[in-house]
């Protein structure tokens, strides 16, 4: 296994988009480890294979409170979204900010497993808003970029100050 350097926004590899994963091997598998091992680690509930500068659809999450229920999701979609929440959210990508994003209440999700096998499960609450979160990445989408284009650039100033005081 092996820890994995996070892309940090606003780094431009986060735009990339990602492509479906034609065959679920073993290196999809290690993948998932190395991710996994990089999300708890960090610590995180989510990582989008993008943030760690491989642009495969694949996702690991886990929003449970002893950290013992991990969720490998690979070619995620969502078949069916309705309702809305707002939740607080943050972002490995940019440390240090949270602000609220509008998502989907509920959502009807359909991957693959790490094994191959079709999955298709109902999520709402924290594990819905988290899944709608690590999906935009693999679109390329940060979440900041929900926000308004001023909070937006403040927030790029603020990370690119801190990038130059870390280098
Ligand atoms: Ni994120």
């Amino acid at each position: 296994m092996a820890l994995l350097p996070i892309l940090r926004y606003p780094d431009r590899r986060l735009h990339t988009k990602a492509v479906a994963v034609a065959v679920v091997d073993d290196s999809v598998r290690q993948l998932v480890r190395d991710m996994a091992e990089t999300m708890y680690a960090a610590p995180g509930i989510g990582l989008a294979a993008t943030q760690v500068d491989v642009h495969k659809r694949v996702i690991v999450i886990d929003v449970s409170e002893d950290r013992s229920h991990l969720l490998a999701l690979i070619n995620p979609q969502i078949v069916e979204r309705d309702g809305e929440q707002v939740t607080e959210e943050g972002c490995l990508s940019v440390p240090g900010v949270y602000d609220k994003v509008v998502r989907a209440e509920h959502v009807r999700v359909r991957a693959l497993d790490p094994d191959g096998r079709s999955l298709e499960f109902d999520a709402d609450g924290l594990l819905a808003v988290c899944i709608q979160h690590e999906m935009d990445h693999l679109d390329g989408i940060v979440f900041v970029e929900h926000l308004s284009r001023l909070k937006q650039a403040r927030i790029r100033a603020k990370l690119e100050k801190q990038a130059r005081i870390t280098a």
